[in-house]
């Protein structure tokens, strides 16, 4: 679906040639091309700042039926969010006139302030993640685009090519991510959801092993246990391994995977009840990442463990002040039957740990409200002991722009988590830091390990869409996790 290759953009045939304009200097080698902005900029109804866009018809001396140019500021401003931008901003309307490809072309990276990869790799994710709608219950007023290609100027060498095909496996793992959550609860409980993942896997080279109810009793999963016999909807927990020869460390990556959280008998009102499906976000994003491994060649062991419940209020449903125990076997006081996720993950994180052995492991939930509190709708909470762990998740949010921000893990805070009459209770108690309380929780069970837990509440479902994602689940996770495997 997405090309790059290296034409003349004047002499290319097509319907429709998005160019993104500077307001300050051309991004573009090619005379032709620089001199037709030029031109348009002399009526001074489109100068090139950020957000502005004009179609041209029948553009002289090009032969492209259409031009799209689209402002992106000042070029030393430009960054690859703002490509990122541009090149969605392209593919939506190409869509919505109905068209059946584009051809977008790549800014000369002389240009700007970033290397040729970076350009050409934000361009290529913008274009190809905007490209895609959910269309399993209603069929679209537009389609989607059959083809993008990404022009380039200058000839391009084989490793961009490469570049291309891994951020579209990349990419592709980030739909599948955001159709997996999108999908309501009704048509996704823990054993359909677990076979999804298993015909995705499977068809993507991973070994997949589904644990049914009886496995889970057996291995002692307690807690997880708990949260899932309010719900007519067994459990499951899946396990995906990618296990590449030469492979020198093994992560262990673990998703929460609530498929709805009603919030038990703690039952959630309205207005935060509605978009609860998103709750197996952090699982579809671990699975999603392992689903793109394989094409990615990621050099490391992957090992992805998600543990899948629906959280339900019924005559059989754990209630506030039982008191469960654990995989680990540590005894838990439930303060409340709406702080399930950390529940499901200490007993996944405990186990996947002791079976695994891992270098590093890694959790993703939609764990608290308290984190959407602090750090907004586009913002995930990271949190480990490790500080270089954190900074290079934090750094590779910055670069694919699927932020984070590390919060603290403070010893005394511990503190608030304490149960009179079981080992630890389940939650902070007050209204204060329940991000960081949640935390603290997990983190008293996967001790003296290289761990980090990332939050995703916030920017795994959102209310507006974006230049290149609709309104909905955002695939959240699976872009950072494979920018921060390749710093390892
Ligand atoms: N799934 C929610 C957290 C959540 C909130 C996800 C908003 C996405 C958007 C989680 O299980 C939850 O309900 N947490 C409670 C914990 C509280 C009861 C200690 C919360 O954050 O309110
Ligand atoms: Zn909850
Ligand atoms: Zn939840």
């Amino acid at each position: 679906m997405l090309k790059l290759s290296s034409l003349d953009p004047v002499a290319l045939k097509c319907k429709a040639l998005a160019i993104p304009v500077a307001e300050d200097k051309s991004l573009h080698q090619n005379r032709i091309i620089s001199s037709t902005i030029k031109h348009i900029k002399g009526y001074k109804e489109f100068t090139g700042k950020e957000s502005e866009t004009m179609t041209v018809y029948d553009p002289k001396r090009l032969n492209a039926k259409r031009i799209f140019l689209f402002g992106v500021g000042k070029a030393a401003e430009i960054d690859t969010e703002k490509l990122r931008t541009m090149a969605g901003k392209s593919i939506k309307k190409a869509i919505a006139f109905d068209l059946t490809e584009v051809v977008i072309l790549i800014p000369s990276a002389k240009a700007l302030r970033l290397a040729p990869e970076e350009v050409i790799s934000a361009v290529g994710e913008g274009a190809r993640l905007a490209n895609h709608q959910f269309d399993r219950y209603k069929k679209p007023k537009h389609q989607v685009l059959k083809q993008i290609r990404l022009v380039a100027e200058k000839p391009f060498l084989t490793k961009h090519r490469t570049l291309i095909n891994q951020l579209d496996a990349v990419c592709g793992a980030t739909l599948l991510a955001r159709d997996w959550v999108n999908t309501p609860a009704n048509d996704k409980p823990p054993a359909v959801f677990a076979r999804k993942v298993k015909q995705a896997a499977q068809n993507n080279g991973l070994k997949v092993e589904i644990k049914d109810e009886p496995w889970l009793k057996k291995q002692g999963f307690k807690s997880m246990l708990a949260v899932a016999q309010g719900s007519n909807n067994r459990p499951r927990l899946v396990v995906l391994k990618y296990l590449p020869k030469g492979a020198k460390k093994t992560i262990v990556l673990v998703g929460k995977g609530v498929t709805f959280d009603s919030g038990g008998l703690n039952l959630k009102p309205t207005g935060a009840i509605e978009t609860m499906k998103c709750d197996m976000s952090g699982a579809a994003a671990v699975a999603a990442a392992l689903v793109a491994a394989p094409k990615r060649k990621v050099k490391h062991n992957l090992i992805g463990v998600l543990p899948l419940v629906e959280n339900m209020p019924s005559g059989k449903a754990f209630r506030p002040g039982d008191i469960i125990k654990t995989w680990a076997g540590k005894t838990v006081e439930i303060g409340n039957t709406d702080a399930e996720g950390r529940l499901i993950l200490i007993d996944a994180i405990a186990w996947a740990v002791d079976s695994f052995s891992p270098d590093i492991t890694i959790d993703m939930a939609t764990l608290t409200g308290a984190c959407v509190v602090a750090l907004g709708e586009k913002i995930a909470g990271v949190f480990s002991p490790d500080d270089k762990l954190a900074d290079n998740l934090v750094k590779a949010g910055r670069e694919t722009h699927e932020r984070c921000w590390q919060l603290p893990l403070p010893e005394d805070y511990k503190e608030l988590l304490k149960s009179e009459i079981a080992d630890t209770g389940s939650i902070g108690g007050g209204r204060w830091g329940g991000a960081i309380t949640a935390a603290l929780f997990l983190s008293e069970f996967v001790k003296d390990i290289r761990w980090a837990h990332i939050d995703i509440a916030g920017p795994a479902f959102l209310k507006k869409g974006g230049p290149y994602g609709e309104a909905g689940a955002s695939g959240f996770g699976v872009r950072l996790i494979h920018r921060w495997l390749d710093t390892l």
